[in-house]
């Protein structure tokens, strides 16, 4: 299965760093926030990968990863004109999925886990939508999933009153129908075609299903998020 990996926001909530610098290069304890994602569709068998940038950014992404060899990996580079959504911005990888099933990763998504079960299981079997969600403290800030066991109930962007601490993850698997499906959406209220949107889709179609992360996993969007995830990477390699 080929991976798709999101870099192109606005990184407006890292601002002055990100006036410069692509907040996909700041540094998480020992590596490049870029690098995690990375690893993780490595480290679950997906080593064919579209990175999407913002316009005028993909040059840091060229001289800090080349052609990714040296992280075992085939990198492509394409770029999100504008940004418009999570949606919108993978709608740009439908050349390269080339009508194949999809991992698809947001760039400042950090995981202790991998998925390898679930991208082998998807691959040979799957169709419709797999999303990972994780138990959080802060759950007005994500995707929610409303969850029954393992079923995924109802989903909701950014809730004010959440129906569940389940976040949906920055971690998707898609079928090839994706492509059509991101067509029919509407932008949000805020203006975004947004990824739940799609996700929801799935769902009302009977094809979504959900992975339960038991590991480590930051979305590294804000100051906090990105020294939590440094401190716990940091501790992690002194073990
Ligand atoms: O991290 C998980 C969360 O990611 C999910 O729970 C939410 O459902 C999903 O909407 C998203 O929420 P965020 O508020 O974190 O989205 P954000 O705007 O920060 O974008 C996430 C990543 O995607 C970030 O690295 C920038 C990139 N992005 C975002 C947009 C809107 C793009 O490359 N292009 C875009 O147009």
């Amino acid at each position: 299965m080929k991976g798709v990996i999101l870099a192109a926001g606005k990184g407006t909530r890292l601002a002055p760093f990100t006036k410069v610098v692509n907040k996909n290069i700041a540094i998480i304890y020992d590596k490049p926030l870029i690098y995690y994602p990375i690893i993780t569709l490595r480290d679950s068998g997906v080593t064919d990968i579209l990175l999407i940038a913002k316009p005028g950014h993909g040059g840091q992404f060229l001289d800090l990863l080349g052609s990714g060899k040296d992280l075992g990996v085939k990198l492509t580079y394409d770029v999100q004109e504008e940004p418009l959504g999570i949606a919108h911005g993978l709608a740009v990888a439908q050349d390269f999925a080339d009508e194949g099933k999809i991992a698809f990763i947001l760039a400042d998504n950090i995981f202790d886990d991998t998925f390898g079960d679930a991208v082998r299981k998807f691959s040979d079997s799957g169709t419709g939508a797999v999303i990972a969600v994780k138990e959080v403290n802060d759950p007005h800030r994500f995707g929610i999933a409303e969850m029954n066991g393992d079923a995924v109930v109802s989903l909701e962007e950014k809730p004010k009153h959440p129906k569940s601490n389940y976040a949906v993850t920055g971690f998707y698997l898609y079928d090839s129908s994706v492509f059509g499906i991101i067509k029919t959406i509407n932008p949000s209220a805020r203006g975004e075609y947004e990824i739940t949107d799609v996700n929801r889709h799935y769902l009302e179609q009977g094809k979504l299903s959900a992975i339960k992360v038991s590991g480590f996993w930051k979305d590294a969007g804000t100051f906090d998020a990105l020294l939590e995830a440094s401190t716990h990477m940091a501790l992690k390699r002194k073990k």
